[in-house]
């Protein structure tokens, strides 16, 4: 069987999960969350990160700072997880779903500026399968309107955008550690806050509305409630999962570009015969190898190659049905033409199957399949 993603986990995951299970401190904010932050900072420069529970709740976390409130419009690509456009709704706000570029399938940054109205209070990007956005065009809009800029980077750890690490090309960047994702601690995520001043109130709103992290960094001697807040940070467990996974950061990024460097060379000659559009990498990006898609041409034939792979255990995925094209999209009042590259896109796009630990053998026995099926 060849899933179509598989968790990288070796004896160091658990080791490092069975120390931070009997050395007595399993709540959040313990001695692995604090090596994460290191590791984070020793690679990419990251200073001011936060574990969260999830790339969900590291979204949420956004929202609640970027002060976004009932009556509010956010500009959100359609073609997202819920999760990017629930952070905001759950505050009350509008999603404004935005268009998709035929090329990368991030946001239409050209589209942006055209969408702002007096009620618009953020823009939420989404580096889809690790591919940053055009993010200078996209914070030149932001700046002109002086409207924060939300990056949902849960896709793009270890991604880069002219040289500049993803999850810190905005304000605000959201990272995801779900289980699916390159580096894993079961359900997890981080919220990096690159405008210093969100600081204060980030580690507040994380810990239930109150200051205890200024006991555990030794600033005050007892903690009081001071904001309104919710318990969005995870347990030193899980950052020990994810600590062996940051150790690991180069073998699981090389192994996975293995994977996506002979889908990207082997679906080449099907490319050249018209029978599918490879994923596309513009030159300003460095990707993370996180997802390889494939664009059909038309849905039919993309149910049909889901159905063959699967008679022979091969699990390929239809990532997103957009969100403007959803039953609670339809309730908004969007209609399919609303966002017509991301409609024919949802229709068209498929996923094939990655992960580090993917054989050479597994890899070969997915392209020669979709070949087979595609050309006959
Ligand atoms: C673009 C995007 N945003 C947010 C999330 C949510 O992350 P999590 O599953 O960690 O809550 C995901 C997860 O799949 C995602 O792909």
């Amino acid at each position: 069987m060849i899933p179509f993603n598989k968790a990288s986990i070796t004896d160091l995951e658990v080791k490092y999960v069975t120390d931070a299970l009997l050395n007595g401190k399993s709540s959040g904010d313990g001695s692995y969350t604090a090596k994460v932050y290191h590791q984070f900072k020793e690679r990419f420069d990251i200073d001011n990160m936060l574990l969260t529970t999830s790339g969900t709740t590291a979204l949420e976390m956004a929202s609640m700072l970027a002060d976004i409130k009932p009556g509010d419009e956010v500009i959100v690509p359609s073609f997202t997880f819920s999760s990017t456009a629930n952070s905001f709704m759950l505050r009350g706000a509008k999603p404004v779903f935005c268009d998709i570029r035929r090329d990368t399938m991030n946001i239409d940054e050209r589209l942006i500026e055209g969408l702002i109205t007096p009620k618009t209070k953020a823009i939420y990007t989404v580096d889809y399968a690790g591919i940053p956005c055009d993010a200078d065009v996209i914070n030149e809009v932001a700046r002109k309107y002086n409207i924060p800029v939300i990056e949902d980077a849960a896709q793009a750890v270890g991604s880069t955008y002219k040289g500049r690490t993803c999850g810190t090309l905005a304000p605000f960047g959201c990272y995801s550690f779900h289980e699916t994702k390159n580096y894993v601690m079961g359900e997890g995520g981080a919220i990096i806050l690159n405008d210093p001043a969100f600081i204060e109130r980030a580690e507040i709103i994380r810990e239930k509305g109150t200051n205890r992290r200024q006991v555990l960094k030794g600033m005050v001697d007892k903690y009081t409630w001071h904001d309104v807040g919710s318990s969005f940070l995870p347990s030193d467990i899980l950052a020990a999962l994810l600590c062996a996974q940051l150790e690991r950061f180069d073998e699981i990024m090389n192994k996975r570009m293995f994977v996506w460097n002979t889908f990207q060379t082997e679906f080449k000659e099907l490319e050249d015969k018209e029978l599918l559009v490879r994923q596309y990498v513009p030159d300003y990006a460095v990707h993370n190898a996180h997802m390889y898609n494939i664009i059909l041409p038309t849905d039919e034939i993309r149910t049909n190659l889901v159905a063959r792979l699967k008679e022979n255990d091969i699990f390929a995925y239809i990532c997103y049905v957009p969100l403007h094209s959803s039953p609670l999209g339809h309730k908004l009042g969007y209609e399919p033409e609303s966002c017509p590259v991301t409609e024919d896109y949802g229709e068209r796009v498929l996923r094939m199957p990655l992960y580090a630990d993917m054989t050479k053998e597994e890899v070969y026995k997915v392209i020669e399949l979709v070949r087979d099926i595609l050309t006959k």
